[in-house]
């Protein structure tokens, strides 16, 4: 694992846009793995005005169960609103997991259609306050492939900020599987902010752990994880 620990939220976000942008310009169809969630919104925003997407394919992580995709709230609606939208990508090389229909078959299809892209080169990954990775809470397993998963309560409490009650916040989800996003060649995680801190330290300096789904990135062997100076407030060795 290289850790970069910058000095805030804005340059946390240059980081890892100059880490993607560099990727893309060394290979221009580059297989892209995207996260939704407050903290890619800065790294999206520095991408908009810089990256040329023109051949990029992308796979995002995870998108809700429960609402429909032109819900404000959905993560497809998110892509478009973040990112899509204003770059020069082409509508047939963007892939999110569908939870319309047969949940099982769209999730197979999504690893297949992965895999027939050669794999993911690149996957940019966000960091729940329990160590999620995509939605994949403790207890999911090293292995997993992409599938259905039910949201825990901590997820729930930490997503009810961006719905009216808590009520809304739908608790099940599609994502790619722990196993699906190991498989990815490299990988980006990027954290910000106090409520990550601990998250942070059992990811890096924790054990191996079923119950820390990011502690599995240990045995990954090309992570960058790029975080702010509080998020990485709890590491003993910096
Ligand atoms: C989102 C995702 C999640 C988030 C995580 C952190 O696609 O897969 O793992 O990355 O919940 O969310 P924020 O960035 O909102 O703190």
């Amino acid at each position: 694992m290289k850790l970069f620990i910058m000095k805030n939220y804005d340059e946390m976000s240059r980081k890892a846009s100059d880490i993607i942008k560099e990727y893309i310009n060394t290979k221009p169809n580059l297989v892209l793995g995207l996260a939704t969630g407050s903290t890619p919104e800065g790294t999206y925003e520095i991408l908009k005005k810089e990256a040329n997407f023109k051949e990029v394919i992308t796979f995002n992580l995870d998108e809700y169960i429960g609402i429909s995709e032109n819900h404000p709230l959905s993560y497809h609606f998110y892509m478009y609103k973040n990112l899509f939208n204003h770059v020069d990508i082409n509508k047939k090389n963007i892939h999110i997991p569908s939870s319309k229909g047969d949940i099982e078959k769209n999730s197979k299809d999504y690893d297949f259609s992965i895999y027939k892209k050669g794999g993911i080169d690149l996957q940019l990954l966000g960091l729940g306050e329990n160590a999620h990775i995509g939605f994949n809470e403790p207890g999911s397993p090293e292995d997993g492939s992409t599938g259905s998963v039910q949201l825990t309560n901590s997820t729930i409490n930490a997503n009810s900020r961006f719905f009216e009650s808590k009520s809304q916040v739908p608790t099940k989800a599609i994502s790619m599987g722990i196993g699906t996003i190991m498989k990815a060649k490299s990988i980006l995680l990027i954290a910000s902010g106090l409520k990550k801190a601990q998250a942070v330290k059992n990811m890096i300096e924790g054990n191996i752990d079923i119950n820390v789904p990011a502690s599995f990135l240990q045995k990954h062997s090309n992570v960058n994880i790029v975080i702010d100076e509080d998020a990485a407030s709890f590491l003993k060795k910096k």
